[in-house]
């Protein structure tokens, strides 16, 4: 099914082709509103296009956020169709990638330039580059969200158990960089909402190597991560301009 801007709210999801993300755009697409699915291999993600087989109103393109330049591709094509977001969600991000041998570190010694760059690259500044390209490209006369999933890990206040020193890190830097593009975007684009978000620990190919501890109560599946986060998107106004909350709708310190 095509998508144009004449159909409702039209959303933005990184990450689109596993876990949250992928949760997120079934239930937007679930409640009939179009939604445009971002992943490095999205046309080829057998889930996505199960749902464009079942006529559901969603657009794939493949974008590897970790590049600039596609990043303004991504931008120009969604210019050009056109498809203009008022909601955008990043929720690409990575823990662990056996490919680049990325994993997280236990102690001093496994820190390595690889591996802290790798991480800042994805988790810190593809969210801030994917804001430049596509933020100029919101509707300004009507309430618009950019949300993108951190982790309460990134949090210095909450830090008590140290460890995971790229991730942690790369996930702070992401959160000081929200925080300044809501503090320049109150003036320059009032009506729209910046928030980083924690999802909780979700049974998902992130977190699945580190889940032995975590009780099932406090495991959540992506339907129900994806329920959570919608509501809080849907539901984000100025008063949440700029805010880094859980999943549950609370502030966590920075
Ligand atoms: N799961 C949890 O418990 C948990 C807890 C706290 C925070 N989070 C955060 O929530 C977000 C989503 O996590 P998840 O658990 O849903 O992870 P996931 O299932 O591993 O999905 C990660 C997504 O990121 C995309 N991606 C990876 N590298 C990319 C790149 N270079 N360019 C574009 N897309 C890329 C992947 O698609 P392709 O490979 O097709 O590109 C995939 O769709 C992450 O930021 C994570 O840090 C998760």
């Amino acid at each position: 099914m095509a998508i144009s801007n004449a159909s409702p709210r039209i959303r933005l999801i990184t990450g689109a082709s596993s876990g949250i993300g992928l949760a997120l755009t079934r239930h937007w697409l679930g409640r009939d509103t179009p939604v445009i699915a971002v992943a490095r291999r999205a046309s080829s993600c057998l889930a996505l296009r199960d749902l464009q087989k079942q006529g559901m109103p969603l657009h794939c393109i493949n974008t590897d956020l970790t590049d600039e330049t596609a990043l303004g591709k991504l931008a120009r094509q969604l210019q050009q169709a056109p498809l203009l977001p008022e909601q955008i969600i990043n929720c690409a991000g990575h823990l662990h990638d056996n490919q680049i041998g990325l994993k997280p570190e236990k102690r001093l010694e496994d820190v390595t330039m690889e591996k802290l760059q790798q991480s800042f690259l994805l988790n810190a500044f593809a969210p801030i580059l994917l804001a430049k390209h596509l933020i100029p490209l919101m509707p300004q006369d009507r309430p618009t969200v950019f949300a993108s999933l951190s982790a309460r890990v990134g949090s210095i206040a909450d830090n008590h158990l140290g460890g995971w020193y790229s991730y942690r890190a790369s996930k702070a830097a992401q959160n000081q960089l929200l925080r300044t593009l809501a503090i320049e975007t109150r003036r320059r684009h009032p009506n729209l909402c910046v928030l980083a978000l924690h999802p909780g620990t979700t049974d998902t190919p992130l977190s699945k190597p580190f889940q032995r501890n975590v009780p099932a109560h406090k495991l959540f599946s992506p339907q129900r991560a994806a329920r959570q986060l919608a509501t809080l998107i849907d539901g984000a106004g100025e008063k949440d301009h700029g805010r880094f909350i859980a999943w549950d709708g609370r502030d966590l310190p920075w």
